[in-house]
């Protein structure tokens, strides 16, 4: 089961995805077997349960030290800027985003890391693409600097893979959505904010309208792919750091009906802003199918699951947070 991975860098911990796959990690791994990296953000709660480093992408050589101290031999980089805060900085998402994944694939080769596992995204398909389905083999053509750098990380990850022989594996996911850590700045943050407003608030604006669909995903479905695509056998894989990973697709309104199904009370509106234009430059839905035929890829949440389970264990933290 544990493949060849057995003292792992999760680099950018403290992230909506890292902080919830470290643990998974550790369960499966050991707690000292899985090393998190934060940098502005200190680390709370369960990834203190393991060792921790202060780290920034930027810097190839602290990220070389760290591998060394642990005798790592597998890394998840996660440490990235995300859609709209790309949007609004872009020379700060072209910087982390292609600039630390070179840092991060450098180090792989240099110290000969036995698995490098790189998150791309959605984002890396433009207005071109069929807007249903959008095959995994497809024309790359984003519109938003989040994009480039994503398309960037692909090819640099299949470049490495072919030239050095260093085990690359990404796939494309969909928006996040999640309850233990918000997520970063990125298109789909409604999809998770609409919970936290309709729980607290009783009432949120979306900022896209309400036919905007896009493909979405739970947070168990995301961290089960990471670690499934990690541990797959690499005879198996026909691609590296580019699989298509799909689950759920639906629209804003279906969002909200689907709350207010629970919450009767909630109400809603929507106010779409710039974060508009980078959804519409995106299909709603992806075909995963080399996904499924080379790793088995599966997920397991629809849109009433995900609904239920969401609202329940949000109650659950922010009940708990209150008591405190
Ligand atoms: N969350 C999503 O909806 C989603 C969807 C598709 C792909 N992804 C991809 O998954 C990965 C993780 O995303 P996330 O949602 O956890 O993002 P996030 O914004 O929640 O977390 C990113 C982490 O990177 C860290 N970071 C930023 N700059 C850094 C630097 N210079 N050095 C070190 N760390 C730095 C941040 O502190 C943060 O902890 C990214 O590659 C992202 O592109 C995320």
């Amino acid at each position: 089961m544990a493949g060849q991975m057995k003292k792992i860098l999760v680099i950018g911990a403290t992230g909506q995805i890292g902080s919830e796959l470290v643990s998974h990690l550790r369960e499966d791994y050991g707690e000292n077997s899985v090393i998190g990296t934060y940098n502005n953000t200190d680390p709370s709660g369960d990834l203190l349960d393991g060792p921790m480093e202060k780290l920034d992408v930027l810097n190839a050589g602290r990220i070389g030290e760290v591998v060394d101290k642990y005798e790592v031999d597998s890394v998840f980089h996660l440490a990235a800027i995300l859609s709209a805060k790309g949007e609004s900085n872009p020379q700060l998402a072209f910087k982390v985003n292609v600039m630390g994944t070179f840092n991060v694939l450098e180090v792989g080769r240099k110290q000969q890391l036995n698995r490098i596992v790189i998150p791309s995204s959605i984002g890396v398909f433009g207005p071109e693409v069929p807007r249903e389905k959008a095959p995994n083999e497809t024309v790359l053509r984003p519109t938003s600097m989040y994009g480039v750098t994503k398309v960037t990380g692909e090819l640099l990850g299949n470049y490495y893979f072919n030239k050095y022989g260093l085990d690359v594996r990404g796939a494309r996911f969909p928006g996040i959505i999640s309850y233990k850590t918000l997520p970063g700045g990125g298109t789909t943050d409604y999809a998770v904010e609409a919970f936290y407003k309709a729980i607290e608030d009783r009432h949120y604006s979306f900022f896209v309208r309400e036919d905007t669909r896009l493909p979405l995903m739970y947070m168990p479905d995301c961290t089960r792919a990471l670690i499934e695509l990690a541990q797959a056998d690499l005879e198996d894989l026909n691609y590296h750091a580019d699989y298509n990973v799909s689950s759920l697709s639906f629209s804003a309104r279906d969002l909200a009906e689907a709350i207010r199904k629970r919450i009767p009370e909630f109400s809603f509106d929507f106010q779409p802003d710039e974060r508009q234009e980078i959804a519409d430059s995106w299909p709603n839905s992806m075909d995963d199918t080399p996904a499924r035929k080379d790793w088995g890829w599966q997920p397991r949440f629809g849109l009433e699951e995900m609904t239920d389970d969401m609202i329940d264990k949000l109650k659950e933290k922010l009940d708990e947070h209150e008591r405190k």
